[in-house]
């Protein structure tokens, strides 16, 4: 009898703790009996919860049931874990938050789960057009760069305009695009921002513009005390409206920005042109003699590396003081790059890339005296901004690279160890165009996600729930 019960008791208990079920096993082995399309209860993925919401709630009913609707408890027949990952699973698959998607004037609401993480993803701000860039005030507020011309302030959920900024050629790709804050903003208030510049210039009857960089002050929402820091000569000035870069990191008392190619493919080559650089500069603006091209004839000063085609994402790696890059690729061929001083990044001698039309820039992926990118994605996700997770709130990402990317509207994580990809995985799916990844002074996750179908510009955060 006694041996019996035991016997019992492990087949009924092992299989189900040892081997936790799949939300999908559970749901059709239990629930489906009763919440189906033709089942009394609502259908638990494609009706909307009429009692519960959060992961909390639904963990809670479904632990102990309501007598009162008719739901039963499964606290007996299920473990912890399963009823938790359950919860998540029915939270982030339930129709109300489908519809839901970004633009709900409350909060996104959405939770997900990725790479050992339970996030939620919370909407910080909203407004018409496209967000290029936010960085963090010391006390909390966000600054936020707008692509037609517009640096924000934002406070508790509201927009405050800072005037005075300078005028942008807001036409194609260009616009105001980075601002960031010094490394010692709190000691010497400096804020840089990036931007397509119009110095006047025509070509082809078109206005010319290119890359250029301001630092300035903020006081009382106004921008003063403004400084050149970089803006390139007429002549290097181009008509075309895209491929501008640009990201900065600062590094050791120099400000690092990139600049696209500005769709002059070979000029990325030619170290007379500003256009498909890495550029490195004191952060007053003076160029440092110690630069790869400073003693080379006809090359421009500026440049720290070159053959870039648009790296629109350039981070810091604290660690190794090693500064890693994005880079938009054509159709495929987008890439991650370490960057180095006076290096050949290869564009467009070399590329996994092909034209938008499908024809072929080149047969060729190396060459001697040109860098391989130490990651590719092809075909082309549309990469943005990047961020080494440094949080002891993802502290399962830690040290991992974060990657935004605009036309497949993910997140990815991707590991990097002794300078090569270890691993590439997506952690949030389907949110919106992601062009800024930050990673806040709390450890959370700033996103600026941008929506072509409502011409809406979000910030977003992700924290960890529990
Ligand atoms: C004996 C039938 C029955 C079974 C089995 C059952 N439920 Fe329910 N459930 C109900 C009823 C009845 C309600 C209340 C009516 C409604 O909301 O559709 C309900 C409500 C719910 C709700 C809340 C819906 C809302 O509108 O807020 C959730 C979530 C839920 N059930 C999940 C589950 C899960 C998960 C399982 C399987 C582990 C399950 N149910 C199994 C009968 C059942």
């Amino acid at each position: 009898m006694h041996r019996f019960y035991l016997f019992y008791f492990i087949c009924l208990f092992l299989p189900m703790h040892l081997d936790a079920k799949t939300p999908e096993a559970i749901i059709s082995e239990l629930c489906s009996g009763c919440h189906s399309d033709n089942g009394q209860a609502g259908h638990l993925l494609k009706s909307r919860y009429q009692h519960v919401n959060s992961v909390n709630e639904i963990t809670h009913l479904i632990q102990h049931g309501r007598d009162d609707l008719g739901m039963p408890a499964f606290s007996d027949a299920l473990s912890e874990a399963e009823i938790k990952q359950l919860a998540v699973y029915l939270q982030q698959n339930n129709q109300r938050n489908k519809h839901k998607s970004l633009f709900n004037p409350k909060q996104v609401g959405l939770i997900n789960s990725a790479q050992g993480h339970t996030f939620f993803v919370e909407r910080i701000v909203e407004a018409e057009g496209v967000f290029w860039s936010v960085d963090f005030f010391p006390g909390g507020d966000l600054l936020i760069a707008q692509r037609s011309g517009i640096l924000w302030r934002e406070s508790d959920g509201q927009l405050t305009k800072i005037t005075g900024i300078p005028n942008v050629l807001a036409k194609g790709q260009g616009g105001l695009l980075d601002a960031k804050f010094h490394p010692n903003y709190k000691e010497n208030g400096w804020v840089y921002l990036s931007y397509s510049e119009d110095k006047g210039v025509t070509r082809f009857g078109r206005t010319a513009s290119m890359t250029a960089v301001v630092r300035g002050k903020i006081r009382a929402n106004k921008w003063v005390e403004q400084q050149t820091i970089y803006s390139a000569d007429k002549d290097l000035h181009i008509a075309a409206r895209q491929h501008y870069g640009s990201r900065f990191v600062f590094k050791e008392g120099y400000v690092y920005f990139s600049i696209g190619d500005r769709g002059q493919k070979k000029q990325a080559q030619d170290l007379s042109r500003a256009n498909g650089k890495v550029i490195r500069l004191h952060d007053d603006g003076r160029i440092p003699v110690d630069n790869p091209f400073v003693n080379t004839e006809g090359a421009l000063p500026h440049i720290w590396s070159y053959g870039h085609r648009n790296p629109q994402g350039m981070t810091l790696h604290t660690p190794t003081g090693n500064i890693w890059s994005t880079e938009h690729g054509p159709k495929g061929g987008d890439e991650i790059n370490l960057i180095k001083k006076g290096n050949n990044y290869g564009w467009p001698v070399i590329t996994y890339g092909v034209n938008y039309s499908g024809t072929k820039i080149t047969d060729k992926t190396h060459m001697k005296g040109m860098e391989q990118p130490k990651h590719y994605w092809t075909p082309s996700i549309a990469v943005g901004d990047v961020d080494f997770i440094d949080s002891t709130m993802f502290s399962k990402w830690q040290g991992a690279l974060l990657v935004a990317s605009l036309k497949s509207q993910e997140l990815r994580l991707v590991r990097i160890s002794d300078h090569s990809v270890l691993s590439d995985d997506v952690v949030l799916s389907d949110i919106a165009r992601i062009r800024e990844t930050q990673i806040a002074p709390d450890g959370s996750i700033y996103l600026a996600a941008n929506s072509r179908q409502t011409g809406k510009a979000q910030i977003l955060r992700l924290v960890v729930v529990q």
